[in-house]
């Protein structure tokens, strides 16, 4: 349930009943201030100069008309003709016992929205190398996207675009041919494969230092693109490997890509000739250069000239385009879906843009999908440089992570020393994978954010471990008091414990809100506004305290109840894990 949605549409259909045309909405938003109520509409001031009325005066009309006695204890004009609105304290107790239960997760759902068929394009590595730093935000974003969706009811596939095709698998091929022989054996190359940036780097040493190998290289790249086996063979062994880097990765941060999810660019390769053969009959094709182009007006430039596209080089070869627009086709056709979402840095923006308006030309996918490149900014170092090794190398992400939970390790220590040792370990695990997570999430993806071990491993401010621990700390209130969970009937007295309701019942604003842009970030925020709203609650409100009364007691309890769903419910859809106690 969506309190502003239902708000919204009720005073927008008492608007449009005074005569409003029907492009005047409600614009019902939360209040900025609580003596302005809970809830605000402001938009009688618009249907007001489209009615040519005093905007007092309509607003005064529409609260004669307006029936919001189920919900609202006080609807009043408030400025110019805003409409400020006071929800009973009754309705929002009764609104919010679905909610704390693990069932109430799922209560949270949305049956008002129309299941969609929606793809995540999201983490797609370059099967060459070893993750790095630079898929961390692709591969936690978009796994937190494709699970807010999934919460929603949206049907979502999972699409892994990884790179594994192209030129630098000619040298990698090269690279363990000529390791097998050294190292005896096809089985020798394995142990070569344990790390493969190591791998990689000596391969491009000898492809730009020893010309005899960089033809050996490039005449497998040939033989691989025109499908011979025993070089399909080598690939085939390289990419597994590679693969099984990916899923350690993965799993480690708890993401919930799987091999299924893998629908790599050589996916597409059978298909290539045939999308520029498409384009030629099309008619929008252009040789330029000996390259096969695509021009279009919607890209021209400052100076007048157009960036083309370009699907098809001189020697024949096909590009990233090429795939992407293979990609979008099966995704519309095959796949049938309502929606795509890729998440790529920002730097792909162009080309992004550019393979969705060509989509669309060419008719490669239906008219009605929508298609969204959901960029994200870089990851910066402390000297606001891009994040590299102290040698000023690339970070490798199983390091960062290592490095994550050893932090962690350290500060659960500190905190709580006598704690058995496997105990400790779990706990800096959830703790130090959630605090890299979350500090990417709960910055706005569309800027460049600054990678800081203090702030992220911080138990105070907008963090993971502040969250993780407000609710363990909920934990242990019911621990004491000998609960598994409150479920009394909730009656709200205090202001605290209002502000908490309210607060507990935007979680499905913010989760639509999430689906609809592809912002984890709102989500971290909201998460953080309701921690601290429930420890001011917690403050003012005592619990177990002596001489509460016990219906008031029960009534507190089932509160601090849903806010522990609520928070283990939220992080969940973060991709990140809680402790009972930590
Ligand atoms: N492999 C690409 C890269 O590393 C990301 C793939 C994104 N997805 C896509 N459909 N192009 O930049």
């Amino acid at each position: 349930m969506n309190i502003r949605q239902l708000l919204d549409d009720r005073i927008t259909a008492a608007l449009h009943a005074l005569g409003a045309p029907a492009n005047v909405t409600a614009i019902v938003k939360p209040s900025a201030r609580p003596e302005f109520g809970d809830y605000q509409a402001n938009g009688v001031m618009a249907a007001a100069k489209q009615l040519k009325l005093n905007p007092r005066e309509l607003a005064t009309r529409l609260l004669e008309t307006l029936d919001l006695s189920d919900l609202a204890e006080k609807l009043e004009v408030a400025g110019p003709g805003f409409i400020n609105i006071h929800l009973k304290n009754v309705w929002l107790a009764e609104m919010l016992v679905p909610f704390g239960s693990a069932q109430g997760s799922v209560a949270r759902r949305l049956s008002e929205v129309e299941a969609q068929t929606i793809v995540i394009d999201y983490s797609g590595p370059n099967l060459a190398k070893e993750m790095h730093v630079g898929h961390l935000r692709s591969t936690i974003i978009g796994d937190a996207v494709a699970r807010v969706l999934e919460f929603q009811g949206h049907k979502v596939i999972r699409q892994n675009h990884v790179g594994d095709w192209g030129t630098q698998f000619g040298m990698l091929i090269a690279h363990m041919v000529s390791m097998a022989e050294q190292h005896g054996g096809v089985s020798g190359v394995a142990p070569q494969l344990a790390d493969l940036e190591t791998f990689y780097r000596e391969a491009k040493k000898r492809f730009d230092d020893e010309p005899q190998f960089a033809d050996t290289a490039r005449d497998y790249v040939v033989k691989l693109q025109s499908g011979d086996a025993e070089c399909l063979a080598w690939w085939q062994q390289f990419i597994d490997i590679s693969l099984h880097h990916c899923e350690a990765v993965y799993e480690r941060l708890g993401v919930s890509l799987t091999r299924a999810d893998v629908k790599p660019e050589s996916a597409y390769n059978a298909d290539l000739a045939q999308v520029v053969s498409d384009l030629q009959a099309s008619g929008l094709l252009v040789e330029d250069q000996g390259a096969q182009c695509v021009f279009l007006e919607e890209f021209k430039n400052k100076d007048g000239s157009i960036t083309p596209i370009i699907v098809q080089k001189t020697g024949g070869g096909y590009l990233y385009a090429t795939t992407d627009l293979a990609a979008l086709r099966y995704r519309s056709s095959v796949l049938n879906i309502d929606r795509a979402l890729y998440f790529t840095d920002a730097r792909q923006s162009l080309h992004f843009q550019q393979v969705f308006t060509l989509a669309r030309k060419a008719g490669f996918v239906r008219t009605d999908i929508s298609l969204e490149h959901m960029p994200f900014g870089n990851m910066l170092g402390e000297d606001g440089k891009p994040f590299k090794t102290r040698t000023g190398g690339t970070v490798k992400l199983v390091e960062l992570l290592t490095e994550a939970e050893e932090r962690a390790f350290a500060l659960v220590t500190e905190k709580n020393p006598t704690l058995d040792e496997t105990e400790r370990r779990a706990i800096a695990h959830t703790v130090g994978i959630g605090a890299v997570k979350y500090a990417d999430l709960s910055k706005n993806r569309n800027s460049d954010y600054i990678f800081n071990w203090e702030t992220m491993l911080s138990f105070e401010g907008n963090t993971a471990p502040y969250l993780q621990y407000a609710y363990a700390r909920i934990k242990s209130i019911f621990r004491r008091a000998q609960l598994e969970t409150g479920n009394a009937s909730i009656v709200l007295q205090a202001s605290a414990e209002r502000v908490l309701a309210v607060k507990l019942l935007q979680f499905t604003e913010v989760t639509d809100s999430v689906a609809k842009e592809g912002l984890p970030n709102h989500l971290c925020t909201y998460l953080y506004e309701l921690a601290g709203n429930f420890m001011s609650f917690y403050e003012a409100c005592p619990i177990l305290k002596e001489g509460v009364d016990a219906e008031v007691r029960d009534s507190r309890l089932h509160l601090a109840q849903v806010t522990a769903q609520t928070l283990q419910t939220g992080l969940a859809l973060l991709g990140i894990e809680v402790m009972e106690r930590m």
